[in-house]
C-alpha cells in the first residue's frame, strides 16, 4: 500500500485532507439543505401573510361594502362592489409602495369579466392542474420570471355559492348596469361547483436566494479555515512532539551502534516518546555496562595467556 510509504507527516495529512473533503461535502449537503429550506420558509411566510391579507379584504369588500352600496346598482355599477376588484386594487396600491414592486397578485380566470384577470399560460397551467386533482388545496413553488426568482402560492377558486351565478351564469340575469360597463361576452358561464381559476400570489425570492447564498459561502469558508488550521497545527505539533525527538533518537541509536558511548537519549518530556528515550537510555546504560564487563573479561583472558 502505498501509505506504507510516506513519512508520519504525510501519513496524517492525508488523513486530515481525506477528513476534510469528507467533512465539507457531508456538512455543504446538509447546509445547503438546511437554507434552502429555511429562504423558502421565509418567502412562503410572506406570500401566505399577503394571500391571507387579500382574503380579508375580500371578506370585508362582501360583508361590509357590497350591502350598503348594492341598492345603488340599479343607477350605477360600482366595481368596488366586487371582491375581486378590491383585493387587486389594494394589492395594486400596494405595489407602489417601495420595495413591493415585484409583488404581485391576481385572480386569474379562464374567461373573466375584466380582462386583466385573464389567465396567463403559466396560470391556465395551474388552473388545469385543479382541475385535474380537486382534492389539491394549493400549488407553491419557485419559478424564473422576467422580474427575477419568484415564490408563488395558487390557490383554486371554485363558484361555490348560487348568488355568484347572478352575475357570472347568463347575461340576461345580471344587472344592466353591469353588462354597459362590461358587456355581455366575457365572465359569463360559469358552472357552479367548477374550477374557474387560481388565486395565485408570487413574492420576490431573490434577494433571499443571495443571502442563503451569501451565508452558504461564508460559512463553508469558515469550515475550510478551521480544518486547515486543524491540518497546520496537528502537523506542528507532530513534528515538535514525535517526529524531532524520534529522528533525534535515531541518530543517537545510530550514533551509539557504531560504538560513540558518549550520545546521550535526551528526555524532554514525560510522553510516550519521553519513556521511550528513557528505556534507550537504560539500555544505552546496560550495553556499556555490559560491554566494559566483556573487555574486563577480554583482558583477564590475556592477562592469563600472558601469565603462562
Ligand atoms: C353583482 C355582480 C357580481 C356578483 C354577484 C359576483 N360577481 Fe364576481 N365579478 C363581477 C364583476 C363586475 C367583476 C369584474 C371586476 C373587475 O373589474 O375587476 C367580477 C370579477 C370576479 C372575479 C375576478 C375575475 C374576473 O372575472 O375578472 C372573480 C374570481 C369573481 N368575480 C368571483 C365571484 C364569485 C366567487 C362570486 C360569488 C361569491 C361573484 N364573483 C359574485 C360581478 C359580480
Amino acid at each position: 500500500m502505498f501509505l506504507k510509504n510516506l513519512k508520519l507527516a504525510q501519513k496524517f495529512t492525508a488523513l486530515l485532507i481525506a477528513i476534510f473533503l469528507m467533512g465539507t461535502a457531508m456538512s455543504g449537503i446538509a447546509l445547503a439543505k438546511v437554507l434552502d429550506y429555511s429562504s423558502q420558509e421565509m418567502v412562503s411566510n410572506k406570500a401566505l401573510m399577503l394571500m391571507e391579507t387579500m382574503n380579508s379584504v375580500r371578506h370585508y369588500t362582501s360583508t361590509e361594502i357590497n350591502p350598503e352600496l348594492v341598492d345603488r346598482l340599479d343607477i350605477e355599477f360600482l366595481p368596488e362592489t366586487v371582491p375581486a376588484y378590491s383585493a387587486r386594487e389594494v394589492f395594486e396600491h400596494l405595489r407602489t409602495s417601495e420595495g413591493y414592486q415585484s409583488f404581485f397578485y391576481k385572480e386569474a380566470v379562464v374567461n373573466p369579466t375584466n380582462p386583466r384577470d385573464k389567465a396567463d399560460d403559466f396560470e391556465f397551467g395551474l388552473i388545469e392542474g385543479f382541475r385535474r386533482r380537486e382534492s389539491l388545496d394549493e400549488i407553491n413553488g419557485f419559478r424564473n420570471t422576467l422580474s427575477g426568482d419568484v415564490y408563488y402560492i395558487a390557490r383554486p377558486i371554485s363558484m361555490t355559492e348560487q348568488s355568484c351565478l347572478q352575475c357570472h351564469g347568463v347575461p340576461s340575469d345580471a344587472p344592466a348596469t353591469m353588462i354597459a360597463q362590461y358587456g355581455d361576452r366575457n365572465g359569463f358561464g360559469w358552472k357552479l361547483g367548477a374550477i374557474i381559476g387560481a388565486q395565485v400570489i408570487s413574492v420576490p425570492a431573490d434577494d433571499v436566494r443571495q443571502d442563503a447564498r451569501q451565508s452558504f459561502v461564508m460559512i463553508m469558508g469558515i469550515v475550510a479555515i478551521a480544518f486547515a488550521t486543524a491540518i497546520f497545527l496537528v502537523n506542528l505539533w507532530l513534528k515538535q512532539f514525535v517526529i524531532r525527538p524520534i529522528n533525534k533518537m535515531a541518530q543517537v541509536a545510530e550514533a551509539v551502534s557504531t560504538g560513540d558511548m558518549e550520545a546521550e537519549f535526551e528526555v524532554t518530556t514525560k510522553d510516550e516518546v519521553g519513556r521511550l528515550a528513557e528505556a534507550f537510555q537504560r539500555m544505552k546504560l546496560s550495553l556499556s555496562l555490559a560491554m566494559s564487563r566483556l573487555e574486563r573479561y577480554r583482558m583477564g583472558q590475556s592477562d592469563q595467556k600472558g601469565d603462562r
